[in-house]
């Protein structure tokens, strides 16, 4: 049977108090509703539905690839927001999942197992139960004597009776497509909040005899919603949990996992080692073996097998087998460091190739470079690369050897195995196997403190 997905996620989201939307809010790098969207696919729900209202313009570049897109025009309740999606559905039987944009936790097993129930029991609703200590603010699951759920009650419509129901509404649901519809038509809004409840189609349903089943999950935590900046935290806690746990069983070790957070889209390889205040986020990658941390930060960086990698940011930058970086370098865009190449301690690079067995090792900016193999850069050496309106381009062959404090100003071009001395501005370009000095020569004036005494008594 075909089965699809309706994610909600038109609501105004107020109680985050942002100007973006809610479900555009980011957990490690993947929004809300992204996380949603892809746990049903996961499912194996390839048809999604995405009902957008609230700063729609902010969302739909999130869900446009991979969805069908319906709006709510006034946001009426979660009933009014399902219905938004009814001519969609107009002639179309089957299955169909709702899930909460504002719910990332929700895994793929999970939507899967209530299809299952639902299906199995030719049920008209499934919904998801949650049994959790504090349960205000979420609807209420109630009960019959012998235990058939009866309703669902919001927070803000519960008796004191009812709010002591500790069972919840996860807003996670599995309909049949023609008995959603039918009862949402019958949904109102005369209750608390003046809004249409999805939650109402539970009771419509069950007065019209059809078959409801309530399914407990095992794990509330997975049912979190996200409505404010604190449970934005609790959830991101959960989820860097989940990652790290995952990417342990995959092999990588990490002595404090709640110290390291991987973003959703990182991939990791066996033996990768992360140490405390570890942050790998965008579309990064660690090959086999590599040591990254502590405090290091890498966004969209490659790197490769066998590197150390301390005490760094690195930013869209590659690195080959066997670099070592830090402690405290500072990788920017367009960074390529060949195999066993080496960015040490208070180096900053830019758009720049290291080339194999290079070495930056202390207090050097080496930007617009392409440097070859063999190279070594002395202490303090800069490329001049910036006039104050455009960047020019700096050539360091195999084999050279720069000086300490070396300045190179671009254009310029250093031939292969020339030695620049210490402390020289290099202008022009430098011709292979040169030696290159742009300083002045050192004077000694002798006897100068006696003859500055002898001034003085003048
Ligand atoms: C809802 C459920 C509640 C459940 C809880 C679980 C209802 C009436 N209540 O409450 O029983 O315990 O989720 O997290 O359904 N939305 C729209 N259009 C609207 C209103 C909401 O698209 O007009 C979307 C929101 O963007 C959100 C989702 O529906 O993604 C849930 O809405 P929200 O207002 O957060 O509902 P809750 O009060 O959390
Ligand atoms: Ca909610």
């Amino acid at each position: 049977m075909d089965i699809s997905a309706i994610v909600l996620a038109a609501g105004a989201g107020t109680r985050m108090k942002s100007d973006k939307p809610k479900v555009a809010h980011t957990i490690l790098g993947k929004p809300l509703i992204r996380w949603v969207v892809d746990a049903a696919h996961e499912a194996g729900i390839d048809h999604v539905v995405s009902v957008l209202g609230h700063q729609r313009e902010q969302v739909i570049p999130l869900v446009e690839d991979d969805t069908h897109i319906v709006f709510q025009e006034q946001r009426l309740g979660t009933g009014d927001a399902v219905a938004a999606a009814r001519e969609h559905y107009r002639d179309k039987t089957g299955t169909v999942v709702v899930l909460s944009g504002d719910c990332p936790l929700v895994t793929s097993d999970t939507i899967k197992d209530l299809i299952c129930h639902c299906q199995q029991e030719q049920a008209a609703m499934a919904v998801l139960t949650m049994d959790i200590e504090d349960p205000f603010g979420y609807g209420r699951i109630e009960r019959d004597a012998q235990g058939h759920v009866l309703r669902i009650v919001e927070q803000k419509d519960c008796t004191p009776e009812q709010a002591k129901l500790t069972e919840c509404n996860t807003g996670l649901y599995c309909f049949d497509i023609q008995s959603l519809f039918w009862a949402l038509d019958q949904v109102d809004s005369n209750n608390a909040q003046g809004e249409y409840y999805l939650t109402d189609v539970l009771e419509i349903c069950r007065a019209a005899g059809k078959t409801i089943c309530a399914v407990q999950t095992q794990d509330a935590r997975e049912c979190l919603g996200v409505n404010s900046r604190v449970q934005l935290a609790e959830a991101s806690k959960i989820m860097q949990e989940r990652i790290t746990t995952y990417w342990m069983n995959q092999g990588v070790s990490m002595p404090d996992p709640s110290l390291v957070w991987i973003d959703a889209d990182v991939r990791l390889e066996q033996d990768v080692e992360l140490l405390p205040m570890t942050t790998i986020t965008g579309a990064s990658f660690i090959g086999q073996g590599s040591i990254i941390g502590p405090n290091t930060r890498l966004h969209n960086t490659q790197v490769g097998s066998n590197c150390v990698v301390d005490e760094t940011i690195a930013q869209s930058a590659v690195l080959e087998e066997g670099v070592h970086c830090g402690p405290r370098a500072y990788l920017r865009e367009g960074t390529h460091m060949c195999a066993h190449s080496k960015a040490g301690t208070h180096v900053e690079i830019k758009k720049s190739t290291i080339g194999v067995g290079s070495k930056v090792p202390h207090l050097s900016y080496i930007g617009d470079t392409t440097m070859g193999s063999g190279v070594n850069i002395g202490a303090g050496s800069i490329t001049c690369n910036y006039d104050g309106e455009l960047k020019h381009a700096t050539v360091i062959e195999d084999g050279v050897f720069i000086g300490s404090n070396t300045m190179m100003v671009a254009p310029v071009t250093i031939g292969s195995r020339a030695i620049t001395g210490a402390g020289s501005v290099i202008t022009q370009d430098v011709s292979p196997d040169a030696l290159a000095l742009g300083r002045a020569r050192q004077i000694q004036i002798e006897e100068y403190r006696t003859r500055r005494k002898n001034e003085k008594k003048d």
